[in-house]
């Protein structure tokens, strides 16, 4: 800022907020000094000055402050008048010294930004499977990832309801670096439309069926008749196996894995819940937020959680 008044209060504020500071500090300083004792000898008939108060019998004298308290409010009053000339402090009145929280703050974003970019630069030329396995450039993206993606997927990348886990191989898009960079630069919408046309009992025989297609307890009958629904209305989606479509997003119904089973929910009722009420999953781009250079970065990142155990 190289303009000493800034314009975020309008001038009537500013004005109040100057006299109001510097009245207190005026009036304070009056009172300190207009209050001031220096003598404490007693008078003629040797009394001391009584500030009138007794209590039992005792009196409170009325002494002068110590010298040493005096002179501290008198650097108070100094000091405080220094820091509203050099600081922002006073209404609009910027400061000498033109700091300020924003700048200090973009300063710091700059020296960032000078000590990564050519950090950054150099990673990006490195393929991703092997970009992974370098720890130190996984200790930044580390970071980024917990700056960016851990309100979502977690700090641990384990996932939450609706939210993937990124640390399985259970990969909704695909979990090649392609697959993943795809996700993290544009984004992903997942749109499993809602089947309450097809009705209550449907849905309850294509619940079973999909119980069945993960080997979970289901009802025999039930799973036979939904059947003939899931290959004519769901298979286009999630394959006539069940085993998904990562083009399309179509989770893998066979494994036993599930992106909205909420705490405490029984399999069965997430899977009455998502046919009655479809599911639309939103990752939003991440390209927009953070640049192509760290979304490279924490892209092998992701690609690095499969190493672990
Ligand atoms: C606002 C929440 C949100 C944020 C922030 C977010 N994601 Fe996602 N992400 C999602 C959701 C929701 C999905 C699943 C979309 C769907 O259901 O189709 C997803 C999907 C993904 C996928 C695809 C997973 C698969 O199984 O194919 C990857 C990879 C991914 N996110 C990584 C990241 C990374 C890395 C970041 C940070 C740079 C990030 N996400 C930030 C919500 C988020
Ligand atoms: C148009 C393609 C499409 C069709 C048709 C479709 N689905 Fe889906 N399904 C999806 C997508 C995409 C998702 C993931 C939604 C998300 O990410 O938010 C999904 C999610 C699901 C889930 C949730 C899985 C989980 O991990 O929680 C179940 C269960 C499911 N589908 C079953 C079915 C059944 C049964 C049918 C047939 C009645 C069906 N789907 C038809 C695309 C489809």
């Amino acid at each position: 800022m190289n303009n000493l008044w800034g314009d975020s209060l309008s001038s009537f504020w500013s004005a109040w907020i100057i006299v109001i500071t510097l009245g207190t500090i005026a009036i304070s300083t009056w009172l300190l000094f207009a209050n001031r004792r220096t003598d404490k000898t007693p008078d003629a008939e040797g009394n001391v000055e009584t500030t009138g108060h007794a209590a039992d019998e005792i009196e409170e004298y009325d002494n002068p402050l110590p010298k040493w308290w005096f002179q501290l409010f008198v650097a108070t009053v100094i000091f405080s008048i220094g820091y509203l000339i050099l600081y922002p402090g006073l209404g609009n009145f910027a400061g000498v010294l033109g700091w300020s929280q924003e700048s200090q703050w973009e300063e710091e974003v700059e020296r960032a930004e000078e000590r990564f970019t050519p950090i950054f630069a150099q990673y990006q030329e490195v393929p991703i499977p092997e970009l992974a396995k370098n720890q130190e450039a996984m200790q930044v993206a580390e970071r980024i990832y917990q700056n960016n993606c851990a309100v979502c997927h977690g700090s641990n990348a384990q996932g939450g309801y609706g939210f993937p886990n990124l640390t399985d191989d259970d990969w909704l898009y695909g979990g090649e670096p392609e697959n993943i960079l795809t996700s993290l630069n544009n984004g992903r919408n997942g749109l499993m439309p809602s089947w309450q046309q097809l009705g209550e009992n449907n849905i309850e025989n294509l619940t079973q069926y999909v119980l069945a297609l993960s080997d979970l307890e289901h009802d025999e009958a039930r799973a036979e008749q939904g059947e003939s629904t899931f290959m004519s209305v769901c298979a286009a989606c999630h394959t006539p196996q069940g085993t998904g479509n990562t083009s399309l997003g179509a989770p893998d119904l066979t494994n036993d894995t599930w992106l909205y089973l909420a705490p405490g929910q029984t399999v069965a009722d997430s899977i009455r819940q998502t046919l009655r009420n479809g599911r639309n999953g939103h990752m939003p781009a991440q390209a927009a937020y953070i640049g192509e250079e760290r979304v490279h970065l924490v892209a092998a990142y992701v690609y690095s959680l499969r190493f672990d155990d």
